[in-house]
């Protein structure tokens, strides 16, 4: 979390520092701040509370001139959100922008405060700025040596970028967990937590790697390893366009990404079949046998993420019959696993970046996987370095906090995947053939539920003021009732949860009342009557039911049918999740919600 940018060049940088990280606002958006040194070497901070369109206002209100300096948007974590907790932070002549979490602030506050440094902010960054400052007047290193030296003392992750008053040519960028980017300028150079921040400037990049230093002038770019030794990391040219780092004439990045669905699975399936098999150009021939060998498989994930996996699991059982199971990130690497024979490990990510998905991968590497895959939309992400193999995504940029595109792009991959374990496994073309068939079809299937959008809207404008919504799904449904809930509880803030249809009558019937709309998935296929049967036990008990359905039903009272167009069972939920992001989305533009970057999130939750 938190997003980073800095730069040092030949040009005044005010503007190019408040437009960049306004880029980064999905990384958080509780505060912002920057720091310039100018022309007369002053250090010149300017930080508020709330967006960063609110920095750039008080930015606008003077003239700041300066070749070098950094700016943050916070995701708070120490200490609550106010401008004296808003970074950077500043001992004297260091100024320090942060992301991560230092664990033993208390023990290093207590020793700075006996040498005499007076705190302003709760935050562990300012104890790292605190402690910078003593070290280096203690020693008279370099910074280098400085930061290297006070790193040994931090417990936690300290991704960074140093800047010293002293010496202003020069900016120093320290990576530990979460990403950080160089970006190279013709005599000028950047830094930040992403390359979309930069892209407007330069497609040339080169990605720190874990605990690497980079000393950074308008020149040179120097990186140190964690041995200190001079190390020279891979320059990539970005394939992203700019253009997509904008809304263009949609109103909100969720709203456009939801209609570029259909695009971006076409771009997810291209080239990637061949004579009716599936083919991924990222895997090696050793990776492919992993799957040869594969008996069990392990995914875990987080978010939204996690509930494609959960999909995915009915389809790895039914289809190839390989026993799958999906675990939360967070709850995986927290307990000691018993694992499977020849189990292979999947990590699911947007991002490549999420920590608990990170930390969970790092965890398995200690029990006897067969090895481990990442499924990923970030080719330069973490996850992507440290697994023994990935396949991408390929959904393109996604802006907007709640995820859309990714979740049905990570689904047309699992589905690839089920289909070339299939080949692997049991020879067995025709599942194979149908699979690609199906997947094929899928892009024009999206836009025609794309095109119910004004049934979807009038069902938000009626529902618009309800306090809770449940949604039921049943199958490989249900993890789509989940998705469904989780879009509308991150965006709307509305109460929402989701049930397996079957369970209701276990529990959560005891919460059904009129003013309770319950919204039922229910495609038409196998398990159509046991989903009718649990409606007409919900209806029965005074429920509000809406069915999302292509199918007619025959229920009165209470029950409202969303028809939706024919859609082939296996790729039912990449289709039936699109009607509840819409839901969702229009929902919560009624109620004026920020809909990009909801309270309390992150896109990349990097802590
Ligand atoms: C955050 C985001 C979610 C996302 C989850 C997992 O919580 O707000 O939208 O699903 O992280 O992210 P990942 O990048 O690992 O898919």
């Amino acid at each position: 979390m938190c997003g980073i940018v800095a730069a040092v060049t030949q040009r005044n940088i005010t503007n190019f520092l408040v437009e960049s990280i306004k880029k980064l606002e999905y990384r958080g958006y509780d505060s912002s701040g920057l720091a310039i040194i100018d022309y007369k070497n002053n250090i010149i901070r300017i930080r508020c509370v709330g967006k960063v369109q609110e920095l750039i206002k008080k930015v606008n209100k003077k003239k700041i001139f300066g070749n070098i300096g950094v700016a943050h948007t916070r995701w708070a974590t120490h200490g609550k959100i106010s401008k004296e907790n808003t970074h950077p932070h500043i001992s004297s002549n260091i100024i320090v922008v942060h992301n991560g979490i230092i664990e033993n602030t208390s023990s290093l506050r207590l020793f700075l405060k006996k040498k005499g440094y007076i705190f302003y902010s709760d935050t562990d960054t300012e104890v790292i700025a605190h402690l910078l400052h003593w070290e280096q007047n203690k020693t008279k290193n370099t910074l280098k040596k400085v930061i290297q030296n006070t790193i040994e003392r931090l417990h936690g992750n300290y991704s960074m970028v140093v800047i010293d008053r002293n010496n202003p040519s020069r900016l120093l960028a320290v990576r530990s967990k979460s990403p950080l980017v160089i970006g190279l300028g013709i005599e000028e150079n950047f830094v930040a937590s992403d390359q979309i921040a930069l892209l407007n400037i330069t497609k040339r990049f080169i990605y720190l790697e874990e605990n690497d230093i980079a000393v950074i002038t308008k020149k040179e770019i120097n990186i140190f390893n964690k041995d200190n030794f001079i190390i020279k990391r891979q320059e990539i040219l970005s394939n992203i366009e700019y253009k997509s780092v904008k809304k263009g004439k949609y109103r909100h990045f969720m709203e456009k990404e939801i209609y570029e669905q259909p695009q971006s699975i076409r771009n997810t399936l291209e080239n990637r079949f061949r004579k009716n098999k599936i083919y991924f150009s990222e895997l090696k021939l050793k990776d492919e046998n992993f799957f040869y060998n594969t008996e069990h498989i392990q995914i875990v994930a987080c978010g939204t993420s996690y509930n494609a996996a959960m999909v995915s699991r009915y389809w790895f059982e039914s289809l190839a019959n390989i026993p799958c199971d999906v675990e939360i990130a967070s709850e995986f690497s927290s307990r000691k696993l018993a694992i499977r024979k020849n189990s292979l490990l999947i990590t699911l990510s947007q991002s490549g970046e999420t920590a608990d998905t990170l930390s969970a991968l790092r965890y398995s590497k200690k029990f006897g996987y067969l090895g481990n895959l990442t499924i990923c939309n970030m080719e330069n992400s973490s996850l992507v370095k440290e697994s023994d193999c990935y396949i991408l995504t390929k959904a393109g940029l996604e802006i907007g906090v709640a995820s859309t595109k990714s979740f049905t792009t990570q689904l047309t991959v699992l589905l690839m995947l089920v289909a070339k374990i299939i080949n692997f496994k049991q020879k067995n073309n025709d599942i194979t053939k149908k699979i690609i068939k199906t997947l094929n079809i899928l892009p024009t299937r999206i836009e025609e539920i794309l095109k119910k959008n004004k049934l979807i809207k009038n069902l938000a404008d009626k529902l618009v003021n309800k306090k809770n919504i449940l949604f039921l799904g049943r199958g490989d449904e249900y993890p789509i009732a989940i998705e469904g809930a989780l879009k509308l509880k991150e965006i709307s803030y509305i109460h929402a949860e989701a049930y397996p249809a079957g369970e209701l009558k276990h529990g959560p019937l005891a919460v059904i009342d009129k003013n309770t709309p319950i919204i039922i998935i229910a495609p038409k296929n196998t398990l159509l009557d046991k989903i009718k049967k649990n409606i007409t036990e919900i209806s029965s008990r005074g429920g509000v039911i809406y069915i999302f359905s292509n199918e007619d039903f025959d229920y009165e009272e209470n029950v409202t049918v969303i028809k939706l167009p024919y859609v082939e069972e296996l790729i039912a939920p990449m289709f039936y999740v699109i009607p509840l992001q819409l839901f969702a989305y229009y929902i919560a533009l009624s109620k004026g919600k920020n809909i990009d970057q909801p309270r309390h999130l992150a896109k990349s939750v990097t802590v």
